[in-house]
This record gives C-alpha cells, structure tokens and sequence, in this order.
C-alpha cells in the first residue's frame, strides 16, 4: 500500500526530484524493504563471470550513481548490481531539466552528462558499507579530460578491489566523444592499456564493456574480435540510444539525449544477437534495454543474454519489479521446457 502511494506521487513529481527521494527512501531504510525479500528458485540461479547469481536480474548503472543504495537493492530481489558512472573527480553534468519521462512510450529520455561525486567520495561510501551481493562499478572519465583512458585507469586502480566487477563505459551519449572509443583503432588501445594494468594490479577482477546500440554490423564484428583477443570477461549490451523511431508518441520524444525503456528493447535485442552470433558463448552479455516483464527478459535471454539489468522499468513498475520478472521467468522456463536458465541463453540465435 505504501508503496503504491509512494510510487504515485513520484511519478507525477519532476522524474530528477523523484530520482533523489527514491535514494534518500532507500538509503535511510525509511521503507520495510525487507518484507519483501523473496526466496529464488533454484532455476533462476546461473554461473557467470565465475560467480552464482542467484537470479539473473540486476541493477543498471545510473540508477545508483554514487553506490548509496546497492545493499537495498540485493533486498528488493535483485541478482547483483552495478553502481556509477563514477569519473574521477567530482562534477556536476549537463544543466536540468536533463531526465523526460515519456511515458506514452514507457521510455525515459536522459541527457545527465555523467554527475559524479568524484571516485574518492564513492570508496570511501563502499568502505564504509560492505556490499551484501554481487557488485559491479561503472566506471567514465570526466567531460574535461583529453586522455580519456587516462580516467579508466584512474577509476579501475580506485574500485578493482571493492567490487566483483568493472564496467568500462564507452557508450553514454552525454559526453563529448565518448562513442569514438568503439572505433576499432581507439578500442584497441583502451582494452590494452586496461588489460596492462589488470596484469600489473595482479587482479582476477573482472572487465566488462558497455556498448551503444548505435553501431553498424562492421563495427560489431570488429569489437566483438577485440574483445575475444584482449581476452575481456563480458559486454553490456546496451546503453541508451540516440535514434528516434517514428512511433513515437510522447511531447518528449525530441529531447536531446539517450532513449531507454520499451521504444529501445527490439534494437538493443538485435545487437546482443548480432554479438552472440559472433562470441558463441566465449565471452557472456549482459542484456539492456527495456526489460519489463519475464517475457522481455527471457526475449533477452534468448537473443544471447546470460544475465539482464534493467533501469526504466524500475521507474514505472516501482520497487518490485525485479520479484516480479523473476516470478514470471520461472514460469516462462517451465512453460517452455528450459530445465535452467542456461539453457535458453542464444536460443533465438540458431
Ligand atoms: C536516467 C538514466 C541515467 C543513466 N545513467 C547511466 C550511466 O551513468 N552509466 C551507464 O552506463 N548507463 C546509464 N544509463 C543507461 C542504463 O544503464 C541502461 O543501459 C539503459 O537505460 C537501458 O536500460 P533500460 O531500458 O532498462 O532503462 C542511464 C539510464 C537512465 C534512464
């Protein structure tokens, strides 16, 4: 109940505003967030990145930039998370309004710009509050930067130590040329310098990649081989999109910015395929983009995905999604004869 009328008022409320009461709720443990807690069936459990998630649904980076609320977010049902973008230091990102519920397309359009308190401030946030699960760091360099991978490095010596999993961000529409990393020459040179310091760290801690749905099939493949030479653990497939399709009914939908939620699910399936196709289960995705339900979810699964992240969902369904997507993803497997996840995972792709 309290929840429904919460979620209400939140949803008529500026979605930045609304943002920042959702973490304060969460952060202050002002919600019974642990009556909810659920217990998983042993068929949403799946090995990937040398760990057991105990479902596959995660936390999409941006929704907990500052890792303030992860813990609560293992609570609410959640597999594992992924906090950030964090850059390096501290900046405020681009002028408000910069967040656009459409909710006519059930999509939110973000042009944020990376806000971070600065990696120091987050260490000492995660020092200070042990992650109860699985967490991943995202991490971006600051919008003033020239040398770019310069910041990745920074950021990876910050958190390879805290977390379960590095996430390097190349995909985020809002900075200045950040999306020239996916060419093949630039890529190369990241995952290397990356890789070098991995080496040098003598750390196990996992890199993955985030990648734009806006690419061309060239450019998947190129990517897709880089990461299998650089020996790179995974890729999150996708980040937000920046192409506009002409369904479109919000008031919104010309904003400048990164399209998520339902209007990008069929494009960011069609990239895990087109990758999946390519790295034939060597290396595992993360699926974004759109999930909503077990359906959406198991859509993903079977284009290619091992694990799932949501983000907008999150935001119109309110705090219990994940339960809910688990919930029906058991019944979906059942239903269509999967004896475990793992099973499903491509099966879209033969
Ligand atoms: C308001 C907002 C902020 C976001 N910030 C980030 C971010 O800082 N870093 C990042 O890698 N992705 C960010 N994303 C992208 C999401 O992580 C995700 O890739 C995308 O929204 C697609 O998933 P969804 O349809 O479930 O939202 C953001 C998305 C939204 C809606």
């Amino acid at each position: 109940m309290i929840y429904k009328v919460i979620s209400s008022l939140l949803k008529n409320a500026d979605p930045e505003f609304a943002h920042s009461i959702a973490i304060k709720l969460l952060k202050n443990n002002i919600l019974p967030i642990s009556l909810f807690a659920q217990k998983n069936s042993s068929k949403l459990q799946i090995k990937v990145l040398g760990k057991t998630f105990e479902n596959p649904i995660g936390l999409a980076a941006g929704f907990d930039k500052n890792a303030e609320i992860y813990n609560s977010i293992f609570k609410l049902g959640f597999g594992f998370a992924e906090v950030g973008t964090i850059t390096p230091l501290a900046q405020p990102g681009n002028p408000k309004p910069r967040v656009f519920r459409l909710s006519e397309d059930i999509g939110i359009i973000n042009r944020l710009g990376f806000p971070s308190v600065g990696l120091n401030e987050v260490k000492k946030t995660i020092l200070n509050n042990k992650p109860t699960g699985i967490l991943g760091v995202n991490i971006g360099p600051n919008k003033e930067t020239v040398d770019k991978i310069k910041d990745y490095i920074t950021c990876f010596e910050s958190f390879f130590d805290l977390c379960d999993y590095i996430c390097i961000n190349i995909s985020s529409p809002n900075t200045p040329n950040l999306r020239d990393l996916h060419a093949k020459d630039k890529i190369e040179e990241l995952l290397k310098s990356i890789k070098t310091k991995q080496r040098e760290l003598n750390t196990k801690t996992k890199i993955l990649l985030k990648i734009s749905p806006d690419i061309n099939d060239a450019n998947i493949s190129e990517i897709a081989n880089i990461v299998l030479s650089e020996k790179i653990d995974g890729l999150v497939l996708t980040n937000t999109t920046i192409s506009r399709n002409d369904n479109l009914k919000s008031p919104y939908k010309s904003e400048q910015g990164g399209l998520s939620g339902l209007p990008l699910e069929n494009n960011s399936n069609e990239i895990i395929k087109k990758f999946f196709r390519i790295l034939k289960n060597r290396i595992p995705i993360i699926g974004v983009g759109g999930v909503h339900d077990g359906s959406s979810a198991l859509a993903k699964i079977k284009s290619g995905a091992s694990l799932i992240q949501l983000y907008t969902s999150l935001v119109y369904e309110g705090p219990l999604v994940a339960n809910k997507i688990n919930n029906e993803l058991v019944k979906l497997l059942e239903e269509e004869g999967f004896a475990s996840l793992k099973d499903a995972v491509g099966k879209d792709c033969v």
